[in-house]
């Protein structure tokens, strides 16, 4: 980046500030019913209510040019940026003499380990603003995707991150938090220019850009940590369906995501960790889960993958084409025969959506015959926030039992986790329940099955008693053998220690 940028950079900055360009400002600004409007994608009830405050505010100025993407001439945008000035504004890329914005710039909030911050993230100009379907090289804002990412980051140190597919930066600017150093590639050089432009205005100083395709520009390069949200939308190779540089890679069916994965197993230091989200296909009735985890295999990794949905094709088909800009009509069902065609041409009967975490063996975390991490899971009901930390505590749980022969887990002291409750649900009238599940009350929101000998055990699960001694108890009570109750409990008390209910 030139001197002049930066210098520019550090000004829009200034101004920003000043104008307390926020999200709760603007909230004040616009209320919330209208923020709800426009966070589904509806701008009318913020442009009314920043309408009624004219030129007062220079925050309601910079919100609708720069969220709303209207114009509102020269002179008051001018006024809005007095450090900047509307030339300074055009230099950057982010509005044209007549006041007109260039750049999509909104204020970003989010809480961490290091707790709440606030950033302002350029992207380009979404539909709103440009009242009509995106362009193929379209660079990305903070979507949901992004920020379902961005909350699953494993926070812990990490000395070299790298973020591929960086977009407006997102991801690389939340690594920053936990890394040394990000290396962010693009193969999209506007996407490089727009996300330095976020790191500088936000001085974040730790991000290195590098343009190329997938793992090029990291060819020989290994990493603690890798964040990826890759262009993974499955897309039918045919003349006249566009290929948005945001969302495909034009790869064949979900290649992208496998690509990503044996990527990740050779540019993974060892005990280095990866978090991805992708597709992955249903072919010929086979679960989709069955395709990641035969990837895995392949790569060698440590793995766990969440299914938060699936998709039929019909339906994920709509879905990327609306997402494109195209409404129903006759182009709309052109692009789904597209479609349709591409994913009876493989069997795809659906497709599966969720959250990768790879591991590279080696750390020095296993033990002699320590089993490799292997959770492949459907899980799509409501999630907690602050999903990140619940995946480093499942890594370690895991860790823990899997170090653990049989008889050491017997001798452990475990206690409920204090998000842990009890469910029991009884048929009218009866005394005894007919189910039982212990259910987190953060993370994944997990709910398990319980047994009666189970339930005793972790009942009784308070750190004073190890497991062995509660199951000989629970043995005496339930007048069964201790040895076979051990036995039987076991493998549940693994698992719960794993996804963290019961607690070392
Ligand atoms: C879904 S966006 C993710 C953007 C951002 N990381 C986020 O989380 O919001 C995918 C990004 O991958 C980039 N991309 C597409 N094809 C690529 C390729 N072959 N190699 C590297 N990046 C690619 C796109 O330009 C886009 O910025």
């Amino acid at each position: 980046m030139s001197d002049v940028h930066t210098s520019l950079i550090a000004r829009l900055r200034d101004d920003l500030t000043a104008a307390r360009f926020t999200v709760g400002h603007l909230e004040e600004l616009w209320g919330v019913d209208a923020a709800a409007a426009l966070g589904r994608g509806h701008r009318v009830a913020a442009e009314r209510a920043l309408g009624r405050l004219g030129a007062t505010d220079p925050a309601a100025t910079l919100a609708r040019v720069f969220v709303l993407g209207l114009t509102v001439g020269a002179d008051e945008l001018a006024g809005a940026l007095p450090t900047l000035g509307l030339e300074g504004a055009i230099e950057l890329g982010l509005a044209t003499a007549g006041g007109a914005p260039m750049l999509d710039l909104r204020p970003y909030a989010f809480t961490d380990d290091w707790g709440p911050a606030e950033w302002w993230v350029a992207s380009d100009l979404g539909e709103l603003a440009l009242g009509s379907a995106l362009p193929e090289d379209h660079v990305l804002g903070v979507g949901g995707a992004s920020i379902t990412l961005a909350g699953l980051q494993v926070q812990k140190s990490s000395r070299r991150t790298l973020d591929l597919g960086t977009g407006c930066g997102i991801q690389a600017m939340h690594a920053s938090r936990h890394s040394g150093r990000v290396v962010a590639t693009d193969i999209s050089r506007r996407a490089l220019e727009i996300a330095a432009l976020n790191a500088e205005l936000n001085n974040i100083h730790s991000i290195e850009f590098r343009l190329g395709d997938m793992f090029e520009p990291v060819a020989g390069e290994t990493f603690d940590y890798i964040v990826t949200n890759p262009p993974f939308v499955i897309t039918p190779r045919r003349p006249g369906v566009p290929t948005y540089e945001y969302r495909d890679a034009g790869r064949v069916g979900d290649a992208i995501v496998a690509e990503v994965v044996a990527g990740a197993s050779r540019h993974l230091a060892p005990g280095g960790i990866a978090q991805l989200l992708g597709n992955w296909e249903y072919r010929d009735g086979r679960p989709g889960l069955e395709r990641i985890a035969s990837w895995l295999d392949s790569a060698e990794l440590d793995g766990w993958v969440v299914e938060r949905e699936t998709q039929d094709p019909a339906l994920y088909a709509e879905t990327w084409i609306r997402d494109g800009g195209t409404r129903v009509g006759a182009e709309s069902d052109d692009l789904e025969n597209a479609w349709l065609d591409d994913f009876e041409a493989r069997g795809v009967t659906a497709v599966g959506f969720g959250y990768v975490t790879l591991r590279k063996p080696g750390g020095g975390l296993e033990a002699p015959g320590t089993s490799h991490l292997r959770r492949l899971e459907q899980l799509d009901g409501p999630v907690a926030t602050g999903l990140g930390a619940q995946i480093e505590a499942t890594l370690a749980g895991h860790d823990w039992q899997a170090r653990r022969d049989d008889a050491e887990l017997a001798r452990a002291l475990l206690t409920a986790a204090p998000d842990v409750t009890e469910e029991r649900h009884y048929w009218p009238g009866d005394e005894h329940p007919a189910v039982m599940n212990l259910v987190q009350g953060g993370g994944f929101r997990r709910s398990y099955p319980l047994g009666t000998a189970l339930a005793a055990v972790v009942g009784a699960c308070d750190g004073e008693l190890s497991v062995g001694a509660i199951c000989a108890a629970v043995s005496e009570l339930l007048e069964v053998d201790s040895a076979a109750l051990l036995d039987d409990v076991l493998p549940g008390i693994r698992e719960l220690v794993t996804v963290g209910m019961l607690l070392p």
